[in-house]
């Protein structure tokens, strides 16, 4: 696929004659950077070092996803997808390496289609959560989808990495709950499940955006919820008392008992606070009474509830607060103000309250800047569904999922990020022990280019080569990394969809 700048004037009319160009924003138009930097998350990689599209392609359509294919292949110009712009590496919209590329943003194309006492909805790609979670729950109130906790990440990349959140261990992560999709393939057909095949659709349901085509929408099964559940934000100070390594330990102990999947506590670490956040499918009383009966340390109380909608409910998690309307979670402006870089493991053994006590000593309490995430497994992801049922292999055993996240301000490198990036690294470092080892798993969906990229083999037709993928792919993927790359080689085995972490194809069976 040698592409050139000759090339990329031959797709630029291509999609002329193909696509209404007000939906086609080569880099010549005035309105190119603020549609290019409309949904991105990080201002890292909007700076002019940054490698950019050759143009932007705004679908609204399915037929319009497919000419940019058909276009793109003929011309030797590859696509980056984007639905919600939030991965961590910025790779839907930009290349490491100097590369021709156009991005294909779907945030126009993002219906939802529900309808009351009806437990599956279709989406298209390019809503948000927050988009979907506000049709289902005023359409079809008593039903959910478990989805994640930040209202404006696309449909399309937290389905494609798996999706995680604060009903996991309820109904198993978003990929788990997907019964059907449209895809456009590298030909640019489209295809249904039936059509695609159960080797592709089972690749689609979480083992990454970017490798095998484009998925325009997503079938997904609802759930039934009760009318209400609680919700509780608790803030503790982490000081000198040891009394937060406590919590943290016993809180630890909890995420495998096997009578409490209706309950998550999700825990934000950040300076010298530690924020324990609920989401309890059920009442108040009876989230109390469960408090006190196994985690009384918390000190939780009647008083710390908000008995909401589910709807109701996710905004508090979105927004952090049952005062503002609940349409905010429609909202999907981005804020360009901080830059920031994150990491992910899992934990399969609790790590103690030795360990939580110098991480709070040592390293939180020195960057107020520097904050952890752990998002509890156990229950349904832990247990009910094996390791192989969608490519998300971190389930059983896994006690939850650590993110790492560090935010600076000013400029995109310099001394404020070299400082940022220290302690990101120093605190990787200190919990290298503590993870999991061999391989140390990482969050598809928390995108990571530290623990490797591809490469691609010589030659104007070189493909990614599957050792360089399997460097990175088996922390994300595991055992199912092999699987991965023979779909890969049986659907586009010319590696036309491929970015630095795509899953290279593996042109013999597994
Ligand atoms: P984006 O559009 O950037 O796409 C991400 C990747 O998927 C890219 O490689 C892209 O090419 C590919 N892709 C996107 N749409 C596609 C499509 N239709 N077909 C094929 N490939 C496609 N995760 C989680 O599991 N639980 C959570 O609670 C959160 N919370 C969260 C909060 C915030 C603030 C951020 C920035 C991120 C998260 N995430 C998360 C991580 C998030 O799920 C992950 O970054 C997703 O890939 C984002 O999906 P977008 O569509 O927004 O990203």
């Amino acid at each position: 696929l040698p592409s050139s700048a000759s090339s990329s004037d031959d797709f630029l009319r291509c999609l002329s004659e193909k696509i209404p160009p007000e939906l086609v924003y080569p880099q010549s138009s005035g309105s190119f950077m603020s549609v290019l930097s409309s949904s991105v998350q990080n201002p890292k990689f909007l700076t002019n070092a940054t490698v950019r599209p050759v143009c932007i392609v705004a679908a609204s359509g399915a037929s319009h996803v497919q000419d940019a294919v058909r276009c793109g292949r003929r011309h030797g110009v590859r696509l980056r997808v984007r639905s919600g712009g939030h991965d961590y590496e910025g790779l839907s919209y930009r290349s490491v390496r100097a590369e021709v590329f156009a991005v294909l943003d779907l945030s126009r194309f993002r219906a939802v289609r529900v309808h009351a006492g009806d437990a599956t909805v279709w989406v298209d790609s390019g809503a948000t959560l927050g988009e979907l979670y506000y049709a289902i729950g005023t359409v079809n109130p008593g039903f959910a989808f478990p989805g994640g906790t930040c209202s404006t990440v696309g449909v399309g990349g937290f389905l494609s990495g798996g999706g995680i959140g604060l009903m996991t261990r309820k109904f198993g992560i978003g990929a788990d709950n997907v019964l059907d999709a449209r895809i456009v393939n590298a030909d640019g057909e489209i295809l249904d499940r039936a059509a695609m095949g159960e080797d592709l659709f089972w690749a689609i349901r979480g083992g990454g955006g970017e490798s095998f085509g484009v998925v325009v929408s997503w079938r997904l099964k609802l759930s039934m919820v009760p009318r209400t559940v609680t919700v509780f934000n608790i803030f503790r100070a982490a000081d000198n008392s040891g009394a937060a390594a406590a919590m943290l330990a016993k809180w630890e102990t909890l995420v495998l008992e096997p009578f409490l999947p209706d309950l998550t506590i999700l825990v934000v670490l950040q300076g010298r606070t530690v924020l324990f956040q609920s989401l309890y499918l059920g009442g108040c009383s009876r989230l109390t009474a469960t408090m006190r009966a196994y985690f009384p340390e918390l000190g939780m109380t009647p008083a710390d509830c908000h008995e909401l909608t589910w709807l109701r409910a996710m905004a508090f998690i979105s927004l952090g607060s049952t005062d503002l309307p609940v349409e905010g979670i429609l909202n999907r402006t981005n804020n360009l103000g901080t830059y920031i870089k994150s990491k992910s493991d899992y934990v399969r053994r609790p790590i103690g309250g030795a360990a939580w006590d110098t991480l709070f000593q040592r390293h939180l309490s020195s960057n107020n800047a520097g904050v952890l995430i752990l998002e509890p497994h156990g229950g349904v992801v832990g247990s009910v569904v094996p390791d192989t049922i969608t490519p998300y292999p971190h389930r059983q055993g896994v006690l939850y999922n650590v993110q790492y996240g560090v935010f600076w301000w000013g400029d995109a490198e310099g001394a404020s990020a070299s400082a940022a990036i220290r302690w990101l690294e120093e605190t990787y470092e200190f919990m290298t022990p503590l993870v999991s080892s061999n391989p140390r798993e990482a969050f598809a969906n928390y995108r990571d280019l530290d623990i490797g990229e591809n490469s691609v083999g010589a030659g104007a037709n070189g493909v990614t080569t599957y050792e360089s993928g399997r460097v990175w792919g088996e922390k994300y993927f595991m055992g199912n990394f092999r699987r991965l790359a023979a779909v890969k080689g049986k659907v586009d085995p010319g590696d036309y969809f491929r970015n630095e972490q795509s899953i290279p194809p593996l042109l013999q069976s597994y």
